[in-house]
């Protein structure tokens, strides 16, 4: 149970992507003592309309900057009890088309941030990271713990590899009050549609093709974005300094699974299905093993996938105004860029 008495303020990098914009929402919700700084660069994947409706609420405030310049930083960083770091560039695909600005931000940003943290005398600091730093699974291998080897095979992957490792040096080196999180894939409102599931909702709701990578048998452990988000307020508040926590969906699917499952949702023919050439290095299985977070912390997903992409599915039919305003400009060429000539 989350203590919902206590002051404080946090500050959340890249609150206005994906999980950063869900678990804002989520903590307006829930926290009513919490105050927030919302600390975000707005790259193309950072959208505040997806805060739409916070800009006046005392408990939030925002502060547009970037995790690599540190007196940004440090000044937005001033008074914070804790920091839930989520600032990365985050798309695979994207990191292999140009690894510099994954480099960049997440491994260089992330040091800026441990550095602000550590002169600040911050109490808590989380760093938000992925299963995609564990590398690929065989088939029949038990899901990945957190004593499971960094193996990463996309320069995303290896980034946030990095950056874990330089937050775990800062704990040893300098004691400094860190907490790991690694999660598997999430899905949800507010997701850019790059990655798979948005991707494949706003197309097949535009009767455009689904492209589908390689054989589409790589499996994926998909869970509900509010299930993460109170997986992370967990960690930040009861995890252990010095300890890395995993969540996980408890939802193993084949890519094909999940697009055929969703295209009947949408009422869609399953012949939008467009099998593509293979995305390099392409990681053929993620799953998590997430007793230790259970054991310590009490945490289990509580959405089933049935609920969760009724829910997601019926967000984005409901919300193509959004899909339309995030997807104008630069995307409309990253588009043509990736799956042009595919
Ligand atoms: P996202 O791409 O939707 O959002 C990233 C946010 O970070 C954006 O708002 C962007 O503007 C901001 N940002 C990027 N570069 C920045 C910079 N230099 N300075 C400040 N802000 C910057 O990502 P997401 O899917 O919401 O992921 C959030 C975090 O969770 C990432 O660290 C990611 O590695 C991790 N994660 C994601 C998943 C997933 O399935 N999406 C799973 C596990 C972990
Ligand atoms: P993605 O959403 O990019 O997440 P990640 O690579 O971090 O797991 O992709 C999820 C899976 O879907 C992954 O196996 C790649 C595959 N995929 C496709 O088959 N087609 C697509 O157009 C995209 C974006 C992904």
């Amino acid at each position: 149970m989350l203590n919902v008495t206590e002051r404080k303020k946090v500050m959340i990098t890249g609150g206005a992507g994906f999980i950063g914009s869900n678990l804002i929402r989520l903590i307006i919700e829930e926290l009513p003592n919490w105050e927030i700084v919302n600390f975000d660069a707005l790259t193309y994947a950072g959208n505040l309309t997806s805060l739409a409706g916070l800009e006046e609420n005392p408990q939030y405030r925002f502060v547009k900057g970037d995790v690599t310049d540190s007196k940004a930083v440090l000044d937005a960083m001033q008074g914070c009890w804790g920091v839930m770091h989520l600032a990365a560039e985050s798309h695979v695909d994207r990191s292999i088309l140009d690894a510099s600005p994954f480099l960049k931000t997440n491994i260089i940003g992330t040091q800026v941030m441990l550095d602000a943290a550590r002169s600040l005398g911050i109490q808590r600091f989380l760093q938000v990271s992925t299963d995609e730093v564990y590398g690929s699974l065989q088939p029949d291998a038990h899901p990945f713990t957190e004593d499971h080897h960094l193996k990463p095979n996309s320069p995303y992957a290896a980034s946030k590899a990095s950056a874990d490792l330089l937050v775990r040096s800062y704990y040893k080196t300098y004691g400094l009050p860190v907490v790991i999180s690694r999660c598997s894939n999430n899905y949800g409102p507010y997701q850019f549609p790059e990655k798979l599931i948005p991707l494949l909702i706003s197309n097949a709701l535009n009767d455009k093709p689904i492209p589908v990578y390689g054989d589409g048998m790589q499996v994926r452990d998909w869970i509900y974005v509010d299930d993460h988000n109170r997986g992370l307020l967990e960690v930040l508040e009861k995890g252990k300094p010095g300890e890395i926590y995993n969540l996980g969906g408890k939802h193993e699917l084949p890519n094909l699974m999940l697009i055929k499952h969703l295209l009947d949702l949408l009422g869609k023919s399953e012949s939008l299905i467009t099998f593509v050439k293979d995305r390099p290095g392409h990681d053929r299985r993620y799953a998590m093993d997430w007793s230790k977070t259970e054991r310590e912390l009490g945490w289990c997903p509580k959405f089933d996938f049935e609920e969760g992409s009724r829910r997601t599915v019926d967000w984005y039919m409901n919300n193509t105004k959004w899909v339309n305003q995030v997807t104008s400009g630069s995307y409309r060429d990253y588009y043509e860029l990736q799956y042009g000539a595919r």
